[in-house]
């Protein structure tokens, strides 16, 4: 590791246009290398957690920081019918005065690398927006009602560092109704049980970055990032022989799939990605990327008795600009793009795409046994949120830290909260099919 800070850029001196300039001028195979190879290659997607409080609860009562904004009264759950048609996924981020619902002080969830507030973020706006949808609305997140759905429920992540930041943020929307307890069965941080007593609600998150078998076959590597034996028709048993009795399931992969890797199908190597060995086939990242998801969902399709419902939380961009992230990239704007200065295209696209086919694909498998597939598809919301990261504020400025400005987390709180509303949503559509379905059975 080293320090990577000497290079900042200063706030102000990137641009969308200079960034353009640059990939323009870059022959294609260039920007896979830069994109592809490097960015990412080093970044180690997992710190540690600093230490919760064993057990709190809280009924926010207390809180004098936030006023609250919603009651137990407000729990009536109502979904207008103009959501049939309209694509929630599909929008613009509009201003939203009332936000933040919770901060630093109130919630003890925020990892220490996403509290941009105690490491001097000066701005305070990338907090004040809300999604709006082309066509209707998103309400706010209102945690009565996620509770009141997710009673006697259990919902799991399972990914990478990405996911473990959005269960944070659920956590700490959460926390004005309830704290959970900790409910772990092990000190290990990346397999977390947390159990909200007054909901019979449970919140685990799994960790597995490839959603594979995966193993570190060496420390350093070509890019010193290490170089992964990536196992992709190998189920990890760490999350897929625990998922049985959970009622939902949030997948998340992607960033992890930049870094260099020795690709295995029937426990031969059959490639690689950037290995920079002889007579292996270098394969972009999707060629990895596809088939883990697939083992992904042929796991949870082959577990007999898992009978929850499995939601793919889309790929969230990065957003460096003016470098690398080891080369002075940064991302340093202070407002959400609208929809039509910016597109999803290059790698990104590539990788939302793969995520979709193999989606579809798993989906239509598991329509056979009765599992059902949802899409979290965050991906375009958070295409325009370039704001929204810690950048330099996720650690002190003298921190020896690799990823010196971070520009692949979110702050909390910060553009991420919206999730649970998309979550919310989903669920409560949940519950509308179905009691759609009671009605009209063959409907
Ligand atoms: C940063 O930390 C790494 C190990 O974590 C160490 O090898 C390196 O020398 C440190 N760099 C500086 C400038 O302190
Ligand atoms: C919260 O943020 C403030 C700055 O707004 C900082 O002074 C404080 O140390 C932070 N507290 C925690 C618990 O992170
Ligand atoms: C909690 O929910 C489970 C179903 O997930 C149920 O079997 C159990 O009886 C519930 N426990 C309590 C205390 O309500
Ligand atoms: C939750 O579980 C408890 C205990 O089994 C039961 O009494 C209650 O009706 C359940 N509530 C819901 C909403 O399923
Ligand atoms: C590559 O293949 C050739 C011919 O099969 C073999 O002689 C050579 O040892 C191989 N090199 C490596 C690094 O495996």
């Amino acid at each position: 590791m080293k320090v990577t800070g000497s290079h900042e850029v200063p706030y102000g001196k990137v641009n969308k246009l200079e960034q353009g300039t640059t990939l323009k001028s870059t022959s294609k195979t260039l920007i896979l290398v830069t994109l592809t190879l490097i960015i990412l290659t080093i970044v180690p997607l997992y710190y540690p957690l600093h230490k919760y409080p064993s057990t709190h609860t809280s009924t926010g009562a207390g809180d004098t920081t936030i006023s609250p904004v919603y009651h137990p009264q407000d729990e009536l759950i109502t979904i207008n019918n103009n959501h049939h048609k309209c694509d929630v996924f599909s929008g613009e981020w509009v201003p939203n005065p009332d936000a933040p619902y919770y901060n630093n002080m109130t919630c003890w969830a925020i990892h220490e690398h996403q509290n941009c507030q105690k490491y001097g973020r000066p701005d305070s706006d990338f907090m004040k927006w809300r999604w709006k949808p082309d066509g209707c609305d998103l309400p706010i997140f209102n945690p009565y009602q996620f509770l009141e759905i997710v009673r006697n429920k259990s919902l799991a992540f399972v990914g990478d560092s990405v996911g473990r930041n959005q269960m944070q943020s659920l956590i700490c929307m959460l926390s004005r109704v309830e704290y959970p307890i900790d409910k772990s069965t092990t000190k290990d941080e990346n397999f977390k049980h947390w159990y909200y007593v007054s909901y019979n609600f449970t919140l685990a998150t799994y960790w597995s970055p490839f959603l594979v078998k995966a193993q570190e076959a060496s420390s350093d590597g070509p890019t010193h990032t290490g170089l992964f034996n990536l196992y992709l028709d190998e189920f990890d048993e760490k999350w897929t022989t625990q998922i049985d009795n959970f009622n939902y399931l949030i997948i998340n992969a992607g960033h992890w799939f930049w870094r260099p890797a020795l690709y295995y199908v029937n426990k031969q190597v059959v490639g690689c990605r950037f290995c920079q060995l002889e007579n292996i086939t270098d394969y972009p990242m999707t060629f990895g990327y596809r088939k883990a998801i697939r083992t992904a969902f042929n796991a949870i399709n082959s577990r007999r008795n898992f009978k929850g419902i499995t939601i793919l939380r889309t790929f969230a961009p990065m957003h460096f600009e003016g470098g690398e992230w080891n080369s002075g990239g940064d991302c340093v704007r202070k407002m959400p793009f609208k929809s039509n200065e910016i597109k999803l295209e290059g790698v990104n696209l590539e990788l939302y795409m793969t995520q979709i086919e193999e989606f579809n694909r798993g989906e239509k498998i598991g329509k056979n046994r009765g599992l059902k597939y949802r899409l979290l598809d965050t991906t375009q919301a958070m295409l325009l949120r370039p704001d929204g990261h810690p950048s330099r504020y996720g650690h002190w400025p003298n921190e020896n830290v690799t990823l010196y400005n971070d520009c692949v987390h979110w702050c909390l709180p910060g553009p991420i909260d919206t999730w649970s509303d998309f979550l919310l949503h989903t669920l409560k559509m949940e519950g509308l099919r179905s009691a759609e379905e009671k009605a009209h059975p063959k409907g």
